[in-house]
């Protein structure tokens, strides 16, 4: 099987080393790819946000696995679909859920799907009147897509309504404010043919840039999987109870679904509630998730992309848990220091080092983006994988570059758990 992926960043990294340990791909190449995934597969030059592009150059291939959510939202899957090209991704109408948070919203209250309280907001004047309803922390979103810095979170009302007023001041933008959902975060991504859904293991991101959780947003900057406090049975009641009903319901209004469903989900006293869709694999859980994936990968998108789904036998997984690290350029999440080397030693057994914000210079690997790598290790505990990634950081050298502490570290310290639920 000939396989193309498309974008430039880690998780496109992973899964193009997880494309390559397939043993049905005969040949690989990333579209426009980094540094690290010329390692495994060819580089093709394109540009990703044109559909036309990607589609030209998606010909001969026999799938083609679309990564950022861009590209998905300017429509390049139709555009590879249109020259009857399997690919592994949403529609640009599907993208929506992430492409819109009005829609996702839309989508969720037709399925039944349990998520915050919001309003959409078209003018400051009705902005702060949201915000003025409801109490701290606020939550504001930005309408579009962001790339991890359209929403904040803070106890500061003020602050709210200067991020709310910013977001509004493009022509026709719009914001969502909506109540705060407590407990701890999870991830979970499900594979879906636009019919068949099959959930993937729990993670967890960091997505403020300094230990504690302190500091702004990123798109993140570490993450594990699974999750050892993850209640058994979380992740059958929320294929049960959100993924196959939002699956159904973007059916039912004509803007079916296949690709990957990333639902951003809060364990609250409530039970689990919807914090956001994402149309794409998470980065950079997906750096964890893919470690511990033992069905080959490529098969399990072509499933997706051709409608068979439900035929693919059950997803296998390797024992154990993963934990990744993001090593970020200075001054990130602001404009980050590009073009210092970016230098990986010898690694220890169990540890990737994937490329995200990284170019070639002739043959010198320099940084080029606010995320630079990620660490991934697996272990046979959790405690074990976190070792080992910080072990495997000691192996990289990048002047100015800073990674958190603390991937990972409450799970195995036992400090997570999950609010009671209300009425138990
Ligand atoms: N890890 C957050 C995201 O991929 O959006």
């Amino acid at each position: 099987m000939k396989v193309l992926v498309v974008g430039t960043g880690a998780r496109e990294h992973a899964l193009a080393l997880a494309l390559s340990r397939d043993p049905a791909v005969t040949s690989l190449a990333v579209a426009p790819g980094n540094a690290g995934t010329v390692q495994v597969a060819e580089a093709l030059p394109v540009d990703p946000l044109d559909p036309t592009a990607v589609a030209s150059l998606a010909r001969g291939f026999d799938l083609v696995v679309v990564g950022p959510e861009a590209p998905l939202v300017a429509g390049v899957a139709d555009a590879v679909r249109a020259a009857g090209i399997p690919v592994f991704g949403p529609s640009a109408p599907a993208a929506q859920i992430e492409g819109s948070k009005t829609f996702a919203k839309q989508v969720m209250a037709a399925a039944g799907v349990p998520t915050a309280a919001a309003d959409t907001c078209h003018t400051a004047d009705e902005a702060v009147a949201a915000l003025s309803a409801r109490v701290p922390p606020y939550v504001v979103k930005a309408d579009g897509l962001a790339a991890g810095k359209g929403v904040l979170v803070t106890e500061d009302l003020l602050a709210a309504e200067v991020f709310a007023r910013d977001a509004l001041a493009t022509a026709g933008a719009r914001v969502v404010i909506e109540d705060f959902l407590d407990g701890p975060e999870v991830s979970l991504f499900a594979v879906t043919d636009g019919t068949t859904v099959r959930p993937l293991l729990p993670a967890q991101d960091h997505k403020r840039v300094g230990d504690d959780d302190t500091g702004p947003n990123t798109g993140g900057m570490g993450a594990y999987a699974p999750l050892p406090w993850l209640p058994a049975g979380t992740v059958e009641d929320v294929t049960a109870s959100v993924l196959q009903p939002v699956i159904d319901e973007m059916s039912r209004r004509g803007t079916p679904f296949s690709g990957l469903l990333y639902a951003g989900l809060a364990m609250t006293s409530r039970g689990p509630q919807v914090v956001e869709f994402n149309c794409r694999f998470g980065d950079p859980e997906t750096q964890s998730v893919l470690a511990l994936l033992d069905t080959p990968l490529a098969g399990l998108l072509l499933a997706c992309a051709t409608g068979q789904l439900a035929n693919h036998p059950p997803l296998q997984w390797k024992p154990g848990a993963s934990v990744t690290v993001v090593v970020a350029a200075e001054n990130y999440p602001g404009t980050p220091v590009a073009g210092d080397d970016v230098v990986v030693g010898d690694l220890p057994d169990g540890v990737a080092v994937l490329h995200a914000g990284t170019a070639l210079d002739d043959d010198r690997v320099v940084s080029s983006g606010g995320r630079v790598l990620s660490v991934t290790a697996t272990g046979l505990s959790l405690a074990d994988a976190r070792d080992r990634a910080y072990l495997g950081l000691e192996a990289v050298t990048l002047r100015g570059g800073f990674w958190r502490s603390d991937i990972a570290a409450k799970a195995v310290r036992g400090e997570i758990s999950v609010p009671t639920q209300e009425g138990s």
